[in-house]
């Protein structure tokens, strides 16, 4: 095969008829794929089986508490060790919340603007108004649609973070934090990112640390964790501790951080935490309180009795990896065999998470979901990991093959690339009309 590019016109045309007869064949064939949400698949959530049942009768905490009753606000305090493990940090810096940590970072950001978390009191929309400005927040890009969701909302305008290969590009960061106080804060997914897949480096994690030294009053780094455990290989790199670098830097306030065993256990029915200085825990938690009484207590006892600590954790997840793994695999293989050779895309290739970033030639992603979805395969709308879904350069489409069995993933990964196949030949013969 030839890269595209290297093409004659005569080349090119023939390369787009016999492409549009394979493509005419696909539609032909009635499929229905799903490639779109990152959610586990069946059998991952089989894994977990074991949590119904296995309380068995005995709802006393290590401490003697009952754990059916009202109370407990912060969560139990085997789930805070758990979730202390999971952040790599001190357990009264933890709170365990129910079965969403985006029900988490959603209620900390609005809390932080609406009323304030903090010791100065003034809440953001307070002091943007004062400024006569806007509350804004970096979103590193690609990233995590849901996110984006957050601060559009809350009518905050967001400001596109270009990503590389240790994370957020961090002097970009480090210049617009500078430049502008009214930027209060940054969503970081620090392992296997949404959808990149890339792990921060350590250089990444400590001018993270430190970045509040540079930013307006009450900067937050939002440190969505949600891949803290989910590798695919042995071997991936560890984050450095943002929390405690952050303490050491006295920056302490600045760090909030989430993970959950939503792709752990069930992720209808699992445990989430949050973690953060023990002052921004006790204002969170105050208010809090003014919506819950306590959390489902029940479920993190059933969760820590099944994953006792970070081992047990681990161990659980190189099952996960063994059921996923052969899925992203199929994909790379596939991506590699009818594109690799023809110098037309770019794509990830994560040792852990639940995504692989993939990038057209400019100005052909929302094409080739279209052609997709018309021969039956549905994908992530394209733009989805942009803010306000416009990716400016039309290229980036984000690919999760958890869910569907094995074969589908395979069959539908052949529909992508024939799509993108045809979309790039009819672009670079200059006949793009879909
Ligand atoms: C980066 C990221 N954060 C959070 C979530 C959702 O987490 P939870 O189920 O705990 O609300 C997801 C789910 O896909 C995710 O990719």
């Amino acid at each position: 095969m030839k890269p595209y590019h290297a093409m004659s016109k005569e080349e090119l045309a023939e390369e787009v008829r016999s492409l549009e007869k394979a493509y005419e064949k696909t539609q032909s064939s009635g499929l229905s794929l799903d490639l779109t949400r990152g959610k586990p698949g069946q059998d991952q959530i089989e894994l977990s089986a074991a949590l119904d049942g296995i309380l068995n009768n005995n709802f006393t905490l290590q401490d003697g508490t009952d754990a059916r009753n009202y109370g407990g606000i912060s969560g139990i305090p085997e789930a805070r060790k758990l979730g202390a493990e999971v952040l790599d940090a001190l357990p009264e810096e933890v709170i365990v919340g129910g079965n969403s940590s985006l029900t988490m970072m959603y209620q900390y950001v609005e809390a932080a603007h609406f009323f304030g978390l903090f010791e100065t009191g003034e809440s953001w929309s307070a002091e943007a108004a004062r400024s006569g400005g806007r509350v804004k927040f970096l979103c590193p890009v690609p990233g995590y649609d849901r996110h984006f969701t957050i601060c559009e909302a809350l009518g905050m305008e967001m400001i596109p973070v270009p990503m590389d290969s240790e994370g957020p590009n961090i002097e970009f960061v480090r210049e617009a934090v500078k430049a502008d106080s009214l930027i209060k804060g940054i969503w970081c997914v620090p392992r296997h990112s949404n959808p990149s897949g890339v792990c921060y480096s350590d250089r990444t994690v400590t001018a993270l640390s430190r970045l509040a030294a540079d930013a307006g009053a009450n900067f937050r780094i939002l440190w969505d964790n949600a891949y803290s455990v989910h590798d695919l290989y042995e071997g991936c790199p560890e984050i450095a501790p943002l929390l405690k670098l952050a303490t050491q830097a006295g920056h302490a306030d600045s760090v909030v951080m989430f993970a959950s065993t939503s792709k752990i256990t069930f992720a209808g029915g699992g445990i989430s935490w949050m973690a953060s200085s023990v002052g921004n825990i006790e204002r969170y938690l105050k208010r809090h309180s003014t919506m819950a009484i306590g959390p489902d207590k029940v479920n993190q006892l059933r969760h820590v009795r099944f994953l006792p600590d970070l081992d047990a954790m681990k161990a659980h997840m190189r099952a996960h990896a063994e059921r996923l793994r052969p899925k992203f695999e199929a994909i790379q293989q596939r991506l590699e065999d009818d594109l690799g050779p023809l110098e037309l895309a770019e794509w990830t290739r994560p040792t852990g998470g639940y995504f692989i970033s993939f990038d057209t030639l400019p100005g052909l992603a929302t094409q080739v979901v279209e052609l997709t979805a018309q021969a039956g395969v549905k994908l992530t709308a394209a733009g989805s990991t942009w803010p306000h879904r416009k990716d400016p350069e039309d290229r980036n489409i984000r690919l999760a093959p958890s869910f569907p069995a094995p074969n589908e993933v395979k069959e539908a990964i052949a529909v992508f690339t024939l799509c993108v196949r045809l979309a790039s030949a009819r672009q670079l013969l200059g006949a793009n009309t879909p």
